[in-house]
């Protein structure tokens, strides 16, 4: 969990490989669809481009889908997923009694955030996130991993963003207390460089692995 541009989504396929799992996000989940031209996507598509959350009961349906693929039996990593309580206890209440194990909080600064979101790219291809001064690709406007072309998101302009930050802060702060409560919540100093970010990452995720 984390503010929009906190790290999240550069972090979860490290934090998967890690714990040998799948990991998902539920905006590329909407973004999928919404390439596809799904009634799901375009269901999503007005949410996303006011920088609002997809109601809680069609994000929660598309999640859970996810998880009861038998690909995922062993374990995942949810990106931007729960993001309001309603989310949350869905999700408790819909695995096993357990809930999960662990949630990782990626604390950073307002300040920083807007920088980090207009001056993001984002692969067509594979989604994988770059960014102009702070993680650029090897060759310019391509990926490099699949080779795609990438693209700058449209919620990723500065009237969109500053919407983002407010739903972020009256939706999903609170959701923090929740997971804070149940003694579940982990913090990670994410302001830093991505490669301190993922040595935290390593240290308290590692400990998981069995
Ligand atoms: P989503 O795509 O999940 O957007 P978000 O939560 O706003 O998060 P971001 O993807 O913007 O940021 P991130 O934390 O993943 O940062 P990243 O690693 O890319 O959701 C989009 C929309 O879908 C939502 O607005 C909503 O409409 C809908 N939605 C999604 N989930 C939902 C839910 N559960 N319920 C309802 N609606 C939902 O990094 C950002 C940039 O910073 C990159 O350029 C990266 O290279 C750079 N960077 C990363 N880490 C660092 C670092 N340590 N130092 C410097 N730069 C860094």
């Amino acid at each position: 969990m984390g503010p929009p541009g906190s790290g999240k989504g550069t972090q979860a396929s490290y934090i998967a490989d890690i714990l040998d799992v799948n990991s998902v996000s539920t905006g590329d989940l909407f973004r999928d669809n919404l390439a596809c031209g799904t009634e799901l996507g375009i269901l999503a598509k007005g949410y996303m481009e006011r920088g609002e959350y997809v109601p809680d009961n069609v994000t929660v349906n598309m999640i859970m889908e996810w998880i009861n693929d038998s690909k995922n039996n062993s374990g995942f990593v949810l990106d931007g997923f729960p993001r309001t309580i309603m989310q949350a206890e869905e999700l408790d209440g819909r695995l096993d009694h357990k809930g999960v194990d662990k949630v990782v909080f990626f604390d950073v600064g307002f300040d920083k955030l807007v920088n980090r979101l207009t001056g993001r790219l984002i692969c067509r291809g594979c989604q994988k996130p770059y960014h102009e001064l702070f993680a650029p690709p090897a060759m310019k406007n391509i990926c490099d991993s699949c080779g795609d072309n990438l693209y700058q998101r449209e919620d990723d302009k500065i009237e969109v963003v500053e919407n983002r930050l407010n739903v972020y802060k009256e939706s999903t702060e609170p959701v923090l207390k929740y997971y804070d409560d149940s003694c579940k919540l982990e913090t990670v100093d994410a302001s830093r460089s991505i490669e301190l970010v993922r040595q935290d990452l390593n240290s308290l995720v590692g400990g998981m692995v069995s």
